[in-house]
């Protein structure tokens, strides 16, 4: 047997059952208990560069800053090989894969059986959000991922610090291996998983609240804190408990005046809350002392106090961003966030020793070598780096991480901001009449397919609340949550629909998005603030080109804000009836609030067709039936 080299200061139980239990099973060479200390870091990353899962980067270009190559075959989030497992089929709901949790075990127990053989077991205790804080949840993550464990130290609070915390209190448990024992003397791969696509398991128990992960070492596959805890088991506490787990970067606005504003915003994922959670205000509105600061980009945990202000907090405790595309000028912030201390994943290596991806700044690289090890240049076929490769750095490296991002209080939440990517019908930003029309708008919010997705072009998957991949339970029930938590609220926040995607004819972007979206959410601040600026339309209020601060970009006339913002009757109409497919597919839990709104909608956007002139109005006179001709 293993030893356990349980730390002496280990007293919780469940938590020395559960290790006991677990090493039984996956029988590994070593037990290791993680305590997130830098030394601990700086030895696993030395010995992932000896074992050539890393490449240390330039020092002095990237100091203490390493790359990973994943297998081809491990590259994103398998969503067709995500489970929820709840004891009824009908609670994990259609947009979620099921399987009854007896026969999940019996399948994950022959997985794991002798999983880790050859390999270190990694017992790395963590903390989603800041240490002592009421809304903060723990977890333990046992994983045989050296890549897994650094990882989670820059994205969580992990180590003694958590575990001291966790004393004998509940935790998530949370155990992942990458699907690849080693035989006696069998050699390892830089980077292990189990390659076959079928061979990969991500399971969450929700009335457990547990998980188990088998066969991937990428992102949110393995680092379970992420979206398994922090999002698919946490938005059953959240149902259960009365508070939000949400796919939501949060972002702090100060105005001029010093009066500061923190709003939530849902994009779906490689969608911009990134961008909008670190976004780089126009000079005019710099000059005259508007500043944003980021405290999330990516997850939102929100709890109502006992006045019923909403309180949030950003669970993580790193980026774990889209590399593809991040440049000095659309996320300045973010570059600067990855100067050092980072981990990049599938990203290309310059003669240099530095990092290199498609839209970084100046002209690409005349050599590289590609994501998969390859020589690559500019003239080859295939990109430098994977269309998902993304870089893992420590929120305090940004440099306008928001004050309170560690305040166990959590900052106090003026707004919810739902955005997706529709190249038409959706105007650039609107309010919802209210919170239920606001949850209408949420529930209903779609991504069009890119040339770059599988499906047709131009059609609409619809990502409710940006939680299709997400939500833990069945998608009708956490509509109602929603519902039910605006009526449990005395005040709740203004719920804003927002699009940065809309495609003119040419198929140009007609919004310049990035910093330029501070000019709607100047609007969306204000509006919140109860300033009565906008107008009534069908679907909500939206504000006229007056009511936009345009200083600054006087270029962007006011034809070009009216095509941004055109509301087209005839489309809407045919967009509310598209809601249809979403709606029947939940129908079974479908709160009806959503049904009469629909209702509401219509009635709002129909107009009576042209009068027609046989009909009498009120004033014609009505002449007296000619008498009839005589009969000859
Ligand atoms: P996950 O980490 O996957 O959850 O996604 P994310 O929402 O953080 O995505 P990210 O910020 O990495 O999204 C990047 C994509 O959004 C890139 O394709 C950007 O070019 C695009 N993007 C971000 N902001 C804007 C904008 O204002 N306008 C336009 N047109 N594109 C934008
Ligand atoms: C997303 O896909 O929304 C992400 C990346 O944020 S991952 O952590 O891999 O899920
Ligand atoms: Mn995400």
């Amino acid at each position: 047997m293993t030893n356990l080299n349980i730390p002496s200061t280990v007293t919780n139980k469940e938590l020395i059952d559960w290790v006991t239990k677990t090493a039984e099973l996956c029988q590994p060479d070593t037990v290791y208990w993680c305590d997130g200390s830098q030394e601990e870091y700086d030895r696993l990353c030395d010995e992932m560069v000896q074992s050539e899962t890393f490449i240390r980067l330039n020092p002095e270009k990237r100091p203490n800053s390493f790359l990973a190559r994943s297998h081809p075959s491990d590259v994103a989030r398998v969503e067709d090989r995500t489970y929820i497992c709840s004891i009824n089929k009908g609670d994990a709901g259609p947009t979620n894969n099921w399987m009854n949790p007896k026969g999940m075990k019996d399948i994950l127990n022959k997985k794991f059986s002798g999983a880790m053989k050859g390999r270190t077991m990694y017992v790395i205790p963590f903390c989603m959000g800041p240490i002592g804080s009421p809304i903060s949840q723990f977890g333990v993550e046992i994983s045989d991922s050296p890549y897994v464990a650094v990882n989670m130290r820059i994205m969580t609070r992990m180590g003694t610090p958590a575990l001291e915390a966790l004393g004998n209190g509940e935790f998530v448990d949370c155990l992942h291996s990458v699907g690849m024992p080693l035989e006696e003397g069998q050699e390892d791969v830089a980077w292990a998983c189990s390659p076959d696509p079928k061979d990969k398991y991500i399971v969450h128990f929700p009335e457990e609240r547990s998980i188990a992960s088998y066969g991937s070492g990428y992102g949110g596959n393995a680092l379970l804190g992420k979206k398994c805890h922090a999002l698919r088991i946490a938005s059953n506490s959240g149902r259960d408990e009365g508070w939000l787990a949400e796919h939501m970067l949060i972002v702090g606005v100060e105005s001029p005046d010093g009066k500061k504003d923190y709003v939530c915003g849902a994009f779906p994922s490689a969608c911009g809350k990134t961008n909008f959670a670190m976004l780089v205000p126009p000079k005019s509105f710099q000059e005259e002392g508007w500043k944003v600061t980021t405290v999330g980009d990516d997850i939102a945990w929100i709890k109502p106090n006992d006045k019923g202000t909403l309180l949030a907090i950003n669970p993580e405790n790193g980026f774990f961003g889209v590399a593809p595309g991040t440049n000095y000028k659309t996320n300045p912030n973010a570059m600067d966030s990855i100067k050092e201390n980072s981990i990049f994943t599938n990203v290309a290596l310059t003669d240099d020793g530095d990092v290199w991806w498609e839209g970084m700044d100046g002209d690409p690289p005349a050599h590289a070598i590609d994501w998969q090890g390859n020589d690559w240049t500019p003239e080859s076929e295939t990109p430098a780096a994977h269309p998902n490769a993304r870089f893992t750095a420590p929120i305090e490296q940004c440099p306008v991480v928001d004050e309170h991002f560690d305040n166990p209080d959590g900052v106090p939440i003026s707004a919810f901001i739902f955005g997706g990517r529709r190249n038409s019908v959706v105007p650039l930003v609107m309010q919802s009449f209210n919170w239920a029309f606001g949850v209408y708008m949420a529930a209903t919010m779609g991504s069009e397919m890119t040339a770059a997705a599988f499906g047709n072009i131009g059609e609409v998957r619809r990502d409710p609340f940006a939680m299709l991949p997400f939500a833990g339970y069945h998608m009708g029930d956490y509509f109602s949550h929603w519902l039910d938590f605006g009526r449990s609220i005395p005040e709740p926040p203004r719920i804003f629909s927002v699009n940065w995607f809309r495609k003119g004819e040419n198929g140009e972007f007609l919004w310049p998005g990035f910093g330029e979206n501070m000019r709607v959410l100047k609007w969306v601040v204000e509006r919140s603030r109860g300033r009565s600026i906008g107008v009534e339309t069908p679907l909500g209020w939206q504000p006229k080109y007056e009511h936009m601060d345009w200083r600054g970009l006087e270029d962007f006339t006011e034809e070009d804000f009216n095509n941004v913002m055109d509301l087209d009757r005839d489309l809407w109409l045919k967009e509310i009836a598209s809601h249809d497919d979403l709606f029947f597919k939940l129908y079974d839990r479908l709160p009806k609030e959503l049904t009469f709104i629909r209702e509401l909608l219509v009635s709002n956007l129909w107009r009576q067709p042209e009068p027609s002139l046989a009909s009498p109005r009120p004033n014609d006179k009505i002449e007296a039936p000619k008498a009839a001709a005589k009969a000859e």
